[in-house]
């Protein structure tokens, strides 16, 4: 059973029987001033999650265990969801991703974070703009259909983006 998501407190409940929150605030490459004003919006929008870590130069091999941790029930966290600091424009500008986001009346970013939570994964994207830090909170008055999480899924095409 993957672990549950509560998409009404925003949480979800690790094996340790601890909350934590499902979306957070990326820190790669964001450094004094504007780490820091970056990370008192994310707060005072109500994020509690920042993620901040040393290279640890395993993650693509820790995710092809996804599927297979979460059944154990272990919560799963993905970074780099918005494609990577940098490398973001081709993910924002799919055309399935856009399409998608039309309907919803939503932004291709916010289509991309609610398809990771429906998934039962984690989300710290990483920001240094007050309009999108707000805008990467406001993902839960919104559901993707089954058809739009798979033709999302579709979208695999085996491909790293970023330089790791
Ligand atoms: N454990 C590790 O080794 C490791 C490695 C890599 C990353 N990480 C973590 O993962 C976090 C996320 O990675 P990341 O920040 O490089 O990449 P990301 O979250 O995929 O993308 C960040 C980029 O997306 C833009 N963005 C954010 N929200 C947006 C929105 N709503 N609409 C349009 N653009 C938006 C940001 O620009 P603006 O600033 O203009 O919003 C920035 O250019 C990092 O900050 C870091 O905390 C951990």
């Amino acid at each position: 059973m993957p672990p549950i998501f509560d998409l009404e407190t925003k949480t979800v409940t690790l094996n340790s029987g601890y909350e934590m929150p499902v979306y957070g605030i990326g820190t790669y490459s964001l450094t004094g001033e504007t780490c820091i004003s970056s990370l008192t919006e994310a707060l005072n929008q109500g994020v509690r999650l920042i993620d901040t870590a040393y290279m640890y130069h395993n993650e693509e091999s820790v995710g092809e265990v996804v599927p297979y941790i979460q059944s154990l029930g272990i919560a799963v966290q993905g970074w780099y969801p918005l494609g990577g600091r940098g490398y973001t424009a081709e993910l924002l500008n799919d055309g399935t991703i856009t399409e998608i986001a039309a309907a919803h009346g939503k932004t291709p970013a916010q289509i991309i974070l609610r398809w990771n939570l429906q998934r039962s994964v984690i989300v710290i994207p990483g920001s240094s703009n007050p309009d999108h830090i707000r805008e990467n909170t406001e993902l839960f008055d919104f559901e993707l259909t089954e058809e739009e999480m798979e033709r999302i899924r579709a979208l695999d095409r085996g491909e790293k983006h970023d330089w790791y």
